[in-house]
């Protein structure tokens, strides 16, 4: 049994209907996908299983759908107007760009550096000085590693802020200028105390949005790891200063083990603290997992201390202060943020699906989604098209279809229609033949060991309703 390699999920993906190059017909548009029916079905119940452990399991979390638009002041305020850039450089020989910190964190992971060399690197980009930046890549050797020694000539190290800048009606000019949000977690600061207030929160407790962001991401060369428009499940969890530890070694082990619990083995997890701090945080680790390029970000952990909510008290001039009944005093919370990356976390989910095995001789693939994240979730088929076989399947279909992701097919022999709800994961399919018309029994076909066996008709429902219900996934999760 072996997994696929980026290539092999970007076309199976392609072929079988989860994700599609957005305005293909015009040559694409880079870094932006569009989601195929079954990857919109996949995304949809990922999102519903992500919420649901916010708002259900955790019992002390609130949703939010906060508007993409803000207030240009929101974006001064949050850091990310003077420090959300990436520096990046060119080879004029190669016309390849690069991101200087990945280009780093490349040769770090590919040689074994010293202590001084991480320490040096460390104080020159957070430094911020681009000179002595290029120094730093030119003294190390590091921009003749990358194009294998080829390429002399470079472009200097440029800077460039990753939000798209928009303009708000008619009016033109700088201070108009809006942003198409780079995160979701502002719309949830700036919401904070009105969620408070109206709902009557006592500290600690969290607030949960999933939403679109966007970044112009430099570089862009992972499929739906990274993209220019894509999609965040964040989670702000707001508790009193003196309890932000724990509180992120908390979330830091909840979060690990929902990736366990969706059946990732801990050896393809791991949790990687951050060497450079993000501008806005105190403490911060990544959940990252092994992809096909390599172990990388799916999820960020982040302690942010009360900068985001301290920042806004100060340039909107309104107390954001929680009133603590029970210490008698009022403060700025602190916040541990849980920050998901919705698309990467479906292309973890691809990967982990994609199996390719030998069966007697013959090579099969097929994605081996759990079965609650199945697009489809039964396929019913008339063993022919003919002879009252369609009726009785379609009589089927029509019990099943509020309750489960149903696909009906009649077309081709009844193998290929196996091999293709394998091909997009679907758990089980279930044949309707001329027997099924006198003892009232059908074929339930298992896609993981093809097995298949005789069930009354009657007890098809309860018999998915067991292999689809979720409680051994909340029961696996710590409370
Ligand atoms: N609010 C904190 C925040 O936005 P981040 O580490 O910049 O933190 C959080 O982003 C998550 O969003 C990442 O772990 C990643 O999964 C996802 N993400 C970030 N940029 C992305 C991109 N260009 N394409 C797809 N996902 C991205």
């Amino acid at each position: 049994m072996t997994s696929g390699s980026l290539e092999d999920i970007i076309a199976h993906t392609k072929a079988y209907g989860f994700l599609f190059p957005s305005s293909e017909i015009y040559g694409g548009i880079q870094a932006v996908y569009d989601y195929g029916p079954w990857g919109a079905a996949l995304k949809e119940r990922v999102k519903t299983l992500w919420m649901d452990t916010m708002l259900k399991h955790h019992t002390k979390i609130v949703g939010l759908d906060a508007a993409i638009f803000m207030h240009p002041k929101v974006w001064e305020a949050s850091g990310h107007l003077e420090q959300f850039d990436d520096l990046f450089i060119d080879s004029k020989e190669s016309q390849k760009r690069y991101r200087v910190d990945h280009m780093v964190e490349e040769y770090i992971q590919t040689h074994a550096v010293s202590e001084d060399f991480r320490e040096k690197w460390q104080r020159a980009f957070a430094g911020g000085d681009l000179d002595q930046i290029l120094h730093f890549l030119k003294e190390e050797a590091i921009l003749e590693v990358q194009e294998k020694g080829n390429a002399t000539n470079w472009t200097a190290i440029r800077r460039m802020n990753l939000m798209f800048p928009t303009q708000l009606g008619a009016q033109a000019g700088n201070q108009d200028t809006a942003y198409l949000r780079p995160e979701t977690a502002q719309g949830i600061y700036v919401n904070f105390l009105q969620t408070q207030k109206s709902l009557r929160l006592s500290l600690p407790f969290g607030i949960a949005q999933i939403g679109k962001a966007f970044r112009n991401e430099l570089i862009a060369r992972q499929f739906i790891f990274r993209m220019r428009e894509f999609e965040q499940m964040e989670m702000q969890f707001f508790v009193p200063p003196d309890e932000e530890k724990t509180w992120f070694s908390f979330w830091k082990e909840a979060r690990r083990q929902w990736y366990v619990a969706l059946g990732i083995p801990e050896k393809n997890l791991q949790l990687m603290p951050h060497e450079k701090l993000a501008h806005y945080a105190s403490d911060a680790v990544d959940i990252v997992y092994d992809f096909p390029f390599g172990f990388k970000e799916v999820e960020g952990i982040h302690a942010r201390g009360n900068f985001d909510l301290s920042q806004h008290e100060r340039a909107s001039s309104k107390k954001i202060r929680y009133f603590d009944s029970r210490r008698k005093t009022s403060y700025i919370p602190h916040v541990v943020e849980s920050s998901v990356g919705l698309d990467r976390l479906c292309l973890m989910i691809l990967c982990h699906a994609f199996v390719r095995e030998n069966v007697q001789g013959k090579e099969r693939v097929y994605l081996r989604f759990p079965p609650y994240l199945a697009p489809v979730q039964v396929a019913i088929f008339p063993l022919v098209a003919k002879e009252g076989l369609p009726e009785r399947a379609q009589r089927l279909r029509d019990e099943l279809k509020y309750e489960f992701a149903v696909f009906y097919e009649e077309a081709a022999s009844i193998g290929k229609r196996y091999t293709r709800q394998d091909l997009i994961g679907t758990p089980y399919c279930v044949t309707i033949d001329h027997e099924t018309l006198a003892d009232e029994k059908v074929t339930l076909r298992d896609r993981d060991n093809m097995k298949q066996e005789r069930v009354p008709i009657s007890k098809i429902k309860d018999i998915l309703k067991v292999h689809f219900s979720t409680q051994s996934f909340w029961n696996s999760l710590p409370a």
